[in-house]
């Protein structure tokens, strides 16, 4: 049986990789696990210059799942490409790199100056709810998705994958517009917005008052939304929102996803995503399933 996927003409052993923000660049993780077994490594979202993030608290666990507020803290673009590329390319394994902006010219720069390094595809980000600018400013006006995809897309030499915000009334018109953009790619589901309450401080939990859900609590409004994203649109799903098994990565697949992320789960196991692919080569062994383009989108 072979669990290889093939996203906008790249080849992936496996269809398991890491959600952009919860693996940073896989280096905490290598002493846990073989990077070479996951499909590919989605980094933490990059930005031209490096972002100081959020004031703390920004995170906060909750019934099945956390909160976030982190603000796409990261070193820059030239730190990145000087530290984590040269780490990353000494596994067998494809490196999508998520880019954040606070205008549209500063996500052309990211993507043109990546553009200029061996990174397989890039993570479009217009769906960070914790930050003012850029983020899910961008990912809830399908007028904006349409415009900053295709001027993104102008500047970046690898295949552009959009990341769609689940805020959003109808998340098929988000599909629809970056579809128009000239998206290779989409990935869903970013966080939902959430909010937890210290009653004895009385004060919300996070600084910045509110921040993204995840975790195996969203699973079921992740898959309702790949599903209707895959009726809607014809590219190539990376479908992710609490994934914690195999079993879970074989339902977003049903619903139409090519490949899959895993998350939130890193923080309660770092192997989860390495459990993922061995659960999927187990489903498929017991089932009878020589390729997942036969499960794909059967729902
Ligand atoms: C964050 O850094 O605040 C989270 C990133 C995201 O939701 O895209």
């Amino acid at each position: 049986m072979n669990s290889k996927i093939t996203i906008a003409g790249v080849e992936f052993k496996n269809p398991v990789m890491t959600a952009s923000g919860t693996f940073g660049s896989g280096r905490e993780y290598g002493e846990y696990m073989d990077l070479n077994q996951l499909g590919a490594v989605v980094v933490k979202g990059v930005a031209i210059t490096p972002w100081k993030g959020n004031p703390a608290p920004r995170i906060a666990e909750t019934y099945g799942g956390m909160l976030n507020s982190v603000g796409l803290q990261n070193p820059g673009v030239e730190a990145f490409i000087e530290n984590d590329i040269p780490f990353l390319r000494q596994y067998d394994t494809k490196i999508i790199v998520n880019i954040a902006g606070r205008t549209i010219e500063e996500y052309c720069q990211v993507a043109e100056r990546l553009g200029e390094v061996d990174v397989d595809l890039l993570e479009l980000n217009i769906s960070c709810p914790n930050v003012k600018e850029g983020g899910v400013a961008f990912g809830t006006d399908p007028f904006m998705v349409e415009k900053v995809t295709k001027e993104v897309k102008k500047y970046s030499k690898q295949p552009l994958i959009v990341k769609l915000s689940p805020n959003v009334t109808d998340i098929t018109e988000m599909a629809r517009a970056a579809e128009s953009g000239g998206a290779d790619g989409l990935s869903l589901i970013n966080t939902l917005l959430g909010m937890a309450i210290d009653i004895y401080r009385r004060k919300p939990v996070l600084a910045m008052k509110v921040g993204g859900f995840s975790g195996p609590a969203i699973k079921p409004v992740a898959l309702r939304m790949v599903y209707q994203v895959n009726k809607a649109v014809n590219l190539p799903i990376i479908g992710m929102g609490g994934i914690m098994t195999g079993e879970d990565a074989i339902e977003f697949i049903m619903a139409g996803a090519t490949g899959v992320a895993v998350g939130t789960a890193h923080f309660n196991n770092p192997r989860a995503s390495l459990e993922v692919v061995e659960g999927i080569q187990k489903y498929m062994d017991t089932y009878g399933v020589k390729d997942l383009a036969e499960i794909r989108g059967i729902i």
